[in-house]
């Protein structure tokens, strides 16, 4: 089967999915993707900004959400308890979230905080507030977490400590939940062409390039439809995902340290 008809087929198969963040970047290529798929399931966004219009076919509902607030999550699940279909598979992507560049706590603690409540606790109160629901109705949990999830990453080091979180955490939550028909895959990007270095504190022009949002989007979904526990996105990443992860973590530490001294981010900040 082709890969374009395995990731439609994949999709038809929910009446329900809910992403986070579709305002922007990967989780806005999920978005098109699922829109393009002809799924009939009702689709729903959790993010602050609404995303940019598109066709009207898709059972589209944006729900504005801070989830660096977990009083807007309790909420926002109270409405999403109506609204899902009360039988058919349900689909969780857990992909909001955003890093910042620079020696701890850069650029200040409550940012970092902040980081650590969209990126790893926003994840556990969604899936934990949902969790009965996916295991009564069956489904996925595709939480995207990042090629900085594999080894402990200065200069990162917050960001990729909640993305090794999010991998470890996936990747024990497959082991448990597939007795309930609930699949847990993670997705770990490398360098994606989104908003997300801005978000960071560099500015749009590093340089660093790497996949663009739709590649990126398309083979997450993959990797979902193939219900691989985790993937991380690129040949090239793959690579040095495989190698970073066996080094002794001391060893990937210091070795990050150089390689990421030798891009000059510092160039980039703003
Ligand atoms: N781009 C990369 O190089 C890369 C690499 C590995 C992993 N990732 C991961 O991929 C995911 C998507 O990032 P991206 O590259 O697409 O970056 P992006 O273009 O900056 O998009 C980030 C998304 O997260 C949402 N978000 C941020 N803070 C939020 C909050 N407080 N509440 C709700 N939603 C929030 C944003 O929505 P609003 O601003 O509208 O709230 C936006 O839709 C992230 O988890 C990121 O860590 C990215």
């Amino acid at each position: 089967m082709s890969d374009k008809k395995s990731i439609d087929n994949f999709l038809r198969n929910f009446s329900c999915i809910i992403i986070t963040g579709c305002s922007s970047g990967i989780g806005r290529a999920l978005l098109t993707r699922i829109e393009n798929s002809d799924t009939p399931a009702l689709v729903f966004n959790l993010s602050r900004n609404e995303p940019e219009t598109f066709s009207k076919h898709l059972k589209f509902t944006h729900l504005t959400c801070d989830l660096s607030q977990p009083t807007e999550i309790q909420e926002v699940v109270s409405r999403l308890q109506n609204l899902i279909p009360r039988t058919g598979r349900i689909l969780l992507v857990n992909n909001s979230g955003f890093g910042a560049y620079g020696e701890f706590p850069a650029p200040d603690l409550n940012h970092t905080l902040k980081m650590i409540e969209v990126n790893v606790s926003a994840p556990v109160q969604l899936t934990g507030l949902l969790w009965d629901r996916l295991k009564s109705q069956g489904g996925q949990v595709a939480n995207i977490a990042s090629l900085a999830g594999y080894q402990p990453t200065p200069l990162i080091s917050t960001y990729a400590a909640t993305k090794a979180f999010l991998l470890h955490w996936s990747i024990a939550l497959d082991a448990e939940s597939k007795k309930y028909g609930v699949r847990c895959v993670a997705i770990c990007p490398g360098p994606v062409s989104t908003n997300f270095s801005r978000a960071a504190g560099l500015n749009g022009s590093t340089g660093l390039g790497g996949q663009s949002a739709e590649d990126c989007a398309e083979e997450a979904l993959q990797a979902m439809a193939q219900n691989r526990p985790h993937w991380i996105t690129g040949w090239k990443n793959r690579w040095l995902g495989f190698f970073s992860a066996r080094l002794p973590k001391a060893w990937a530490a210091a070795i990050g340290l150089r390689m990421i001294q030798k891009l000059k981010l510092d160039r980039f900040r703003h």
